[in-house]
């Protein structure tokens, strides 16, 4: 059965803005971002939202529900009573463009500062073996669908803007373990994922964990086997010497 919806969201630009009341007709089944468009189709026409799978599956549509880091289009409506406000503002951690429209351009720069895949030399396609499980320990960090929400509710960026050049956040801890853990990659991580790209920083909150709607287990299974790689590296008597005797 329909009802009608209080929404409340911010509207503005990189200048400032407000949160502002809607009451907006739902019907059964629907998700956040259906309402979003009901509200851009029948009261406000310059509402600026970003989207395009409608399916959970682009990773486009992140914002925050009621505060939390969520898909717009993959929170059903049924998760809040009738009367309930619904506020949905923009992603924290990233500039306001306009209304739920941020830029999330620090994650590109931070993408391409990781190095890439690097094969044994001389090794062609078609070349490349890889047992099972290490091909489904990818697999996991391959669902990532980059909505940026990790990187949205990590409290080192959120809240500390002055940590963002030292700080990649958790989406790409997760690209350097899937890198650092694929049997055919011969770089070495482990230093730059301590001191360039802020594995330190992490204490490892899982908030990270919590909102990622892929069910990527990041910490558990890439930023703490990370972090247990760098000390291993650090305290292993043997890489230790060898560092000594070899580094350039
Ligand atoms: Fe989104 Fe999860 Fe990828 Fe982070 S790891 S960007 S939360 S899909
Ligand atoms: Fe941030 Fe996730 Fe670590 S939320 S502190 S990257 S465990
Ligand atoms: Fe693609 Fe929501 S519109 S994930």
């Amino acid at each position: 059965m329909g009802y009608d919806a209080q929404f409340r969201v911010w509207r503005g630009d990189a200048d400032g803005g407000a949160l502002q009341d809607y009451s907006i007709p739902v019907n059964e089944g629907e998700v956040v971002l259906d309402i979003i468009h009901r509200l851009q189709a029948t009261q406000t026409p310059d509402l600026a939202v970003r989207w395009n799978c409608k399916a959970g599956k682009c990773g486009s549509c992140s914002a925050e529900i009621n505060g939390q880091p969520r898909l717009l289009c993959m929170t059903r409506m049924s998760t809040f009573t009738e009367d309930e406000v619904v506020t949905v503002t923009p992603l924290r951690a990233f500039p306001v463009i306009r209304d739920l429209v941020t830029d999330v351009s620090f994650n590109y720069a931070k993408a391409r500062e990781i190095p890439s895949f690097t094969p044994p030399p001389g090794l062609g396609p078609g070349e490349y073996r890889m047992q099972q499980v290490d091909v489904e320990r990818s697999q996991e960090f391959r669902k990532c669908i980059e909505c940026f929400l990790c990187q949205n509710t990590c409290h080192v960026i959120r809240d500390h803007d002055d940590n963002k050049p030292a700080f990649s956040g958790p989406r790409f801890f997760i690209r350097v373990a899937e890198l650092e853990m694929h049997p055919l990659d011969t770089a070495d991580r482990r230093d730059a994922a301590q001191e360039e790209f802020g594995l330190g920083l992490c204490n490892i909150t899982k908030c990270c964990t919590e909102v990622c709607p892929e069910g990527i287990k990041i910490t558990d299974n890439a930023i703490i086997p990370m972090k247990e790689r760098v000390v291993d590296r650090r305290y292993d008597p043997i890489v230790w010497l060898g560092n000594k005797l070899f580094r350039r």
